[in-house]
């Protein structure tokens, strides 16, 4: 993250109502997998933070006793909400609207906190230490991710492939050639080397799991615009008055592709990585201890 970018709120604004719809979904085994690695039984207390729509705490929800997502977006936690209760889940979710770094704001102790695909949004360091003061001895953070240089091919499939660099041409004409990021911009995207942030907080590890994505998809026109919009860096926000005429020139160039409206895609696999809050407690003076 280049230093003078500065978080804000409208950073996904507007997304939330095609994240779910839009995103390619994490692989399809992925519940089972940290069901099985983290030994979840129903019991215990699960935060996740940057929740977005709920997309692991809702079906993460039946493995523990009690959910408790966060996320600045409200738009997100309403989607997350609504997704709760359409499975029953709602009675064992909270729905938080705060960024990372408020935390930990009186939420509890927690068996597992997850960061799927947010950790880079947050201040990682303060987070990571502070995180690390919320879960219990043992605890595990876990960070998920779509799982990065894989290139699924789609060689005998049914229709054509989402042509994603046309699109990120198109998004480019209207919002320019630097990255978008709320109100600012992020020439050399987000941070990765997690790692090293997660490690300098004192947790232990980390175990790492590749979820095996690589099923088959078939996405229609609405799935690959509702995908467009659930990203930071295309969310229907930044359009302003002209967002309407992206989405028009942006349908008519996914029909240019695909005459039917259909798309072939593969899913991607999920990368895991397991880090445990060690049993003895932060000393004063070092990370979680501050
Ligand atoms: C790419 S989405 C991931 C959503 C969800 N975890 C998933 O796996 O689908 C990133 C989420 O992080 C949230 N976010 C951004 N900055 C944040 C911050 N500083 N603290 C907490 N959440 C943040 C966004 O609002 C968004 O919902």
């Amino acid at each position: 993250m280049t230093e003078d970018w500065v978080w804000d709120e409208t950073l996904f604004a507007g997304a939330a109502p095609y994240y779910d719809r839009g995103r390619l979904p994490y692989a399809p085994t992925l519940v089972t997998v940290l069901a099985d690695v983290l030994g979840l039984d129903g019991t215990g207390r699960l935060l996740d933070v940057g929740c977005g729509p709920g997309t692991l705490s809702v079906p993460l929800a039946p493995l523990f006793g009690e959910v408790v997502g966060v996320d600045p977006d409200p738009g997100m936690l309403d989607e997350a909400a609504r997704r709760a209760a359409a499975v029953g889940g709602a009675a064992k979710s909270r729905w938080v609207r705060m960024r990372a770094e408020d935390l930990p704001a009186d939420l509890g102790t927690f068996t597992v906190a997850v960061f799927a695909q947010s950790f880079h949004w947050t201040d990682r360091d303060l987070v990571a230490a502070t995180v690390r003061g919320m879960l219990r001895p043992g605890g595990a953070l876990v960070h998920v991710s779509d799982l990065k240089g894989e290139q699924p091919g789609i060689e005998g499939l049914p229709h054509p492939g989402v042509p994603y660099g046309a699109v990120g041409e198109l998004v480019k004409r209207y919002l320019g050639p630097v990255r978008r990021a709320g109100r600012g911009v992020l020439p050399d995207g987000t941070p990765g080397g997690e790692a090293a942030v997660i490690a300098r907080a004192g947790y232990l590890g980390p175990e790492r799991h590749v979820v095996p994505g690589g099923q088959v998809l078939e996405r229609s026109e609405d799935d690959v615009v509702a995908g467009t919009f659930s990203m930071s860096y295309s969310a229907p926000g930044l359009f302003g008055a002209r967002r309407d005429a992206f989405e028009a020139d942006l349908r008519r160039l996914l029909r240019s592709s695909s005459p039917t409206g259909r798309f072939s895609e593969r899913g991607p696999s999920t990368e895991v990585f397991v880090w445990r809050n060690p049993s003895v407690p932060a000393a004063a003076g070092s990370p979680a201890g501050q």
